[in-house]
């Protein structure tokens, strides 16, 4: 286990001991992930966006940062119905994913992902449509650049979810900062203060996992 910069070690250990087991496809995609050392959003903050998840019926959803499917089908799983658009720049992860969406087209058909290949910041441009829940878990780096693209697609109403945005607790303090990540750290802090500033969002940041940001939109409801 890595110890975390973010949350006590005996408390996220604890918290660990708490969560329960997924079953099925989840289970099989988290041992996928173990096995051949695919990031997935941590258990706490997987339980967290599936307790998030049943809180209001989210129907139109983008990810970026698809990787093996595994939160794209986490979400899919906790919607009634509805759409996710899910992109990937690694074809060879998106061929994955597209078996995890094949199993979960059983499980779930109310829900129709639309797996996009490419680069996020091409492909955003061309989704012609609108969202009640954006998550980004991509390149940390350019986190406000996405945020630029996709944020005019986000209805009144709807929330941005941003992970990894404590990234080892170097977001932080420069304590626990590694050199080489100097210009994710600077570009990651420049993005919350621009998240937590921002007139239309009303933001939480959660020290839980790598961190997660929280965005509503306020102005409606989506
Ligand atoms: C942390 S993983 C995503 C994990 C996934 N959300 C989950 O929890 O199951 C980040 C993924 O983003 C992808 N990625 C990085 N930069 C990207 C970009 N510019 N456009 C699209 N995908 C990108 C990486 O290839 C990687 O698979």
């Amino acid at each position: 286990m890595i110890e975390s910069k973010i949350v006590d070690v005996h408390v996220e250990a604890y918290i660990k001991t708490l969560l329960p087991e997924n079953v099925g496809l989840l289970k099989q995609l988290e041992q996928y992930a173990e096995e051949n050392l695919v990031p997935i959003v941590q258990p706490e903050v997987a339980q967290f966006l599936k307790v998030f998840m049943k809180m209001r019926p989210y129907e139109a959803v983008l990810e970026i940062g698809t990787a093996i499917g595994y939160s794209g089908s986490l979400m899919a799983l906790e919607m009634t119905k509805g759409t996710i658009d899910t992109i990937e720049l690694n074809p060879e992860m998106a061929v994955k994913a597209s078996e995890t969406f094949a199993s979960l087209r059983e499980i779930k058909p109310e829900v129709i992902v639309t797996q996009h290949v490419g680069n996020a910041m091409e492909v955003i441009p061309t989704l012609n449509r609108t969202f009640d829940l954006i998550f980004i878990d991509a390149a940390k780096g350019h986190y406000k650049a996405f945020f630029d693209l996709c944020y005019p697609m986000l209805r009144p109403g709807g929330v941005i979810v941003s992970d990894n945005v404590l990234y080892k607790g170097m977001i932080a303090t420069n304590l626990y900062l590694v050199s080489r990540k100097i210009t994710i750290v600077k570009r990651m802090r420049k993005y919350l203060a621009f998240l937590t500033r921002h007139p239309e969002l009303e933001t939480t940041v959660l020290p839980m996992g790598d961190g997660l940001a929280i965005s509503y939109k306020t102005g409606g409801n989506a």
